[in-house]
């Protein structure tokens, strides 16, 4: 069977090998994978932006969705057929995060998805419902989770608030879906006229291109009579926080989601203090939360927005896909089949 490799930190490193098949053990299920999704993470790591550097000539991509094909001893609970998605930290089931070396997550310092065959423990899947797909459901452990987090993991938002989403990708698409599902109103950013439009058409109700305007946090505040957003899903890091802390009403809550740049206006006491707000960072969810996002989803008829799916030949074209930035959603790539 084959797993992709990263057999040196870049993607000129990312070789095909060909491996042994993986036997599942007591609790455990031998899995076919149908699909998996790329996130900005797993460029990042592979560049050494996140934490440390991910663990060398390990499998990469943390989200999949796969078919169970045999169980282990004692597994009563899932058959060959049934379909899963996979979850982001593999051994955090609920409570209080503990610390990521301890929980583990899967392409950093474990063994990610990019593989024909995977063997798991039987916690660490939850069911795909029948109306998603499984290039859908590879979308849904990490962006979905997260943003699903951030606007309804500790305070969900609702009608007559306003969210604030920063750019099209992964997280961001999913969680200018949620919010609007919850009833909210969705101001979105974005670099791009073309991606404006797909925002309008997936509901934002006000888009602003933050390169024709670099100050779009005051934008933001006119948009909202002065108050302010309620809610920032806040990706962008050091690029856009300064613009999120003008544009979040006091006593609103910024969420610490990622960068994607790491320069920006630098920042000050005042900034964080001047704008009231609660900052909270998140680490994608555990599993209870990836089970209410996928029920979400499914139940609210939420589409997963796949911008495009590649063969599992074209794995390489994929990553550089996601690189360019150019996608809007998820980047898919189709593993099985
Ligand atoms: N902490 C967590 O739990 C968690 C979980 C998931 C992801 N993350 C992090 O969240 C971030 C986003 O991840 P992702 O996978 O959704 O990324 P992604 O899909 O790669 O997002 C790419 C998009 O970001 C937008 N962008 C780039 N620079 C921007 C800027 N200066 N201002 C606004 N938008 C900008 C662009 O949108 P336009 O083309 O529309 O401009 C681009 O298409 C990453 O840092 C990731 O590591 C963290």
């Amino acid at each position: 069977m084959h797993s992709y490799r990263f057999d040196s930190p870049s993607l000129d490193g990312l070789r095909l090998h060909d491996e042994p098949m993986p036997v599942p053990q007591r609790g455990e299920l031998l899995l076919r994978v149908h699909a998996v999704s790329l996130n900005y993470r797993d460029l990042a790591l592979i560049n050494g932006r996140i934490l440390k550097p991910a663990m060398a000539n390990g499998i990469p991509v943390s989200d999949a969705s796969a078919e169970v094909v045999e169980v282990g001893e004692d597994v009563d609970d899932f058959r060959p057929g049934d379909r899963v998605v996979s979850l982001f930290h593999p051994r955090w089931f609920g409570g209080r995060k503990v610390a990521e070396r301890a929980i583990g997550s899967y392409g950093y310092n474990r063994d990610g998805w990019l593989t024909a065959f995977k063997v798991v423990s039987r916690e660490a899947v939850v069911r795909l419902p029948d109306g998603l797909s499984h290039e859908q459901g590879a979308t849904l452990p990490c962006a979905a989770v997260t943003a699903w987090n951030s606007v309804n993991g500790q305070l969900p938002v609702g009608p007559g608030q306003t969210v604030l989403t920063l750019g099209t990708g992964g997280v961001s698409v999913f969680a200018l879906q949620y919010a609007k599902a919850m009833g909210a109103r969705v101001i979105a950013t974005t670099s791009c006229a073309d991606k404006a439009q797909r925002l309008r058409a997936l509901g934002a109700d006000e888009v602003i291109n933050y390169r024709d305007t670099p100050d779009w946090g005051l934008m933001v505040r006119e948009l909202t009579g002065g108050q302010g957003v309620d809610r920032v899903v806040e990706v962008g890091g050091p690029a856009t926080l300064k613009q999120s802390l003008r544009a979040v009403a006091f006593h609103g809550e910024v969420v610490l989601v990622g960068f994607l740049g790491e320069t920006g206006a630098p920042l000050d006491y005042f900034d964080l203090m001047g704008a009231g707000a609660s900052l909270r960072s998140t680490n994608v969810g555990d599993r209870s939360l990836l089970e209410a996002c996928v029920q979400a989803t499914a139940q609210g008829q939420i589409a997963p927005v796949i911008d495009q799916v590649f063969g599992f030949a074209e794995a390489r074209a994929a990553f550089e896909h996601l690189r360019s930035g150019t996608h809007f959603g998820k980047v898919v790539i189709r593993v099985a089949g």
